[in-house]
This record gives structure tokens, sequence and C-alpha cells, in this order.
């Protein structure tokens, strides 16, 4: 699956623009600038794992040492599954708004022997930016590469707000708009630093500090 197309010469890995095959359009806000399923084994592939490896951010959500974590558009579970082996008493909740790719979630949980600590959460598509977690649910919450896929960021951070609990971290990591535009979204559509930063505070986060884990990436933890 997930085959490249040969006219692509300058492919960012997204589906932004990709009006081609398996692209997903989908329906509601937002469709068209999600990540489609069918170039899921990106997520996982060897490129990504030394530009983003997963350990340095999952050691930052791990020092908290958070018992329940929510994964906003958790995908194949890239940091949710590293989450649990660091953290052996932790459940993750991933949510996602693409079915096939919690089934991946819970395949590749199964084989790890973590079923009983992940749970799933299926967001409709055509009201996918309404967050339908409980209020004051988790420890920690994490968004990875995700961010600039939203259309209503004020509203949807409000509603992380809520659902972390007070003294909560919330670890907010995407493509940074100054880094290279080689790889990742077009740099028109990713979210500047200071814009997120002030809307992270705007949403009632009152500390939000910036770490430099990954070169082309920004990481803000919300606190
Ligand atoms: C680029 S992938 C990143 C996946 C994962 N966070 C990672 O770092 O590997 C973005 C994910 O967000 C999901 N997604 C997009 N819009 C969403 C929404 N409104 N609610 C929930 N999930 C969404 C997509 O289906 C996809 O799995």
């Amino acid at each position: 699956m997930a085959h490249e197309h040969g006219h692509h010469h300058h492919d960012h890995g997204h589906g932004h623009h990709d009006h081609g095959e398996g692209a997903d359009l989908g329906h509601g806000p937002g469709a068209g600038k999600r990540f489609p399923f069918h170039k899921m084994d990106r997520l996982d592939s060897a490129e990504r794992q030394a530009r983003q490896p997963a350990d340095k951010l999952v050691e930052l959500v791990a020092e908290g040492r958070p018992e329940t974590i929510l994964d906003i558009g958790v995908g194949t579970g890239y940091f949710a599954l590293p989450l649990l082996d660091a953290l052996p008493g932790a459940k993750v909740t991933g949510l996602d708004v693409e079915p096939r790719m919690l089934g991946v979630l819970v395949g590749r949980a199964l084989e790890r022997g973590v079923f009983d600590r992940v749970d799933t959460f299926e967001v409709p598509r055509d009201d996918a930016e309404r967050l339908p977690t409980p209020e004051d649910a988790f420890d920690a919450a994490i968004m990875v590469n995700f961010l600039h896929e939203l259309d209503d960021r004020p509203g949807y951070l409000a509603g992380v707000r809520r659902t972390v609990k007070a003294g909560g971290r919330f670890v907010v990591c995407d493509w940074d708009a100054e880094g290279d535009a080689e790889h990742g979204p077009p740099l028109e559509i990713r979210v500047p630093v200071d814009v997120a930063t002030a809307e992270l505070k705007a949403a009632g986060f009152e500390k939000v500090t910036r770490h430099d884990l990954y070169p082309n990436f920004f990481t803000l933890v919300c606190e």
C-alpha cells in the first residue's frame, strides 16, 4: 500500500493540494488539510525516525509522570506506543478522525501486549473540530504534526485546556513555519510559533515554554 506516485516531484508527505487517488478530501471543515491515510507509511518511516525521533518528545512528556495521556491525532501511535513503554503504569487515549489509523494503533497495541492500556476515540468526520473528551480527564495531552490541520484552533485549544487537568501538561509539536520547505506541509499553511504561543495562552495555558527538540519543528510545553 501507500505507493509513491512518480508525478509528485516535490511531494511533501501530506495530502494538501493532493487531489489524486486516495486523497482524503473527506467531509466537513478541515478535511482538505488532513493527512491522508494512504500515506500512513510515512508516519513510521526511517526518514521520519531520523528527523523526529520519538524518544525526545516522549522523555519530555514522561518527566511529569502522567498516568492518563490524551494523544490528539494519534495516527498509528508513533508517540503513543513508546509513551506506554516509558510509563509502565500509564494509559493512553488515542483520538483520531480516521478509523483506519485507530485500527493500526489497536493492532500494534495488541502485538506489543499493551492493549489494556490503550483507549481509542474516533471523532465524527463532519464534526471533527469539537473535542469530545470529558473535562479534567487527563494528566497530559500531546498533539504532534496536527495543529496546522485544524481550522478553528482557538476553539479547539480551549477544548484541550478543559480536558487536561489543572496542573497537567499539554505538549504541542509541529512543523516550523521558518523551517525548510523540503519536507512537510507547505510553509504557508504552517502555524508560526508566536501565533501558536499566543493562541495557547488565549486558550488558558498560563505558561508556554518553547523547546527545540527537533530541527524544523517547534515544541511547546503548555501548563
Ligand atoms: C500527520 S498525522 C500525525 C499522527 C501522529 N500524531 C504522529 O505524530 O505520528 C495527523 C493525524 O491527525 C488526524 N486528524 C486530522 N484531523 C483530525 C481531527 N480534526 N480530529 C482528530 N484527528 C484528526 C489524521 O487522521 C492523522 O492521523
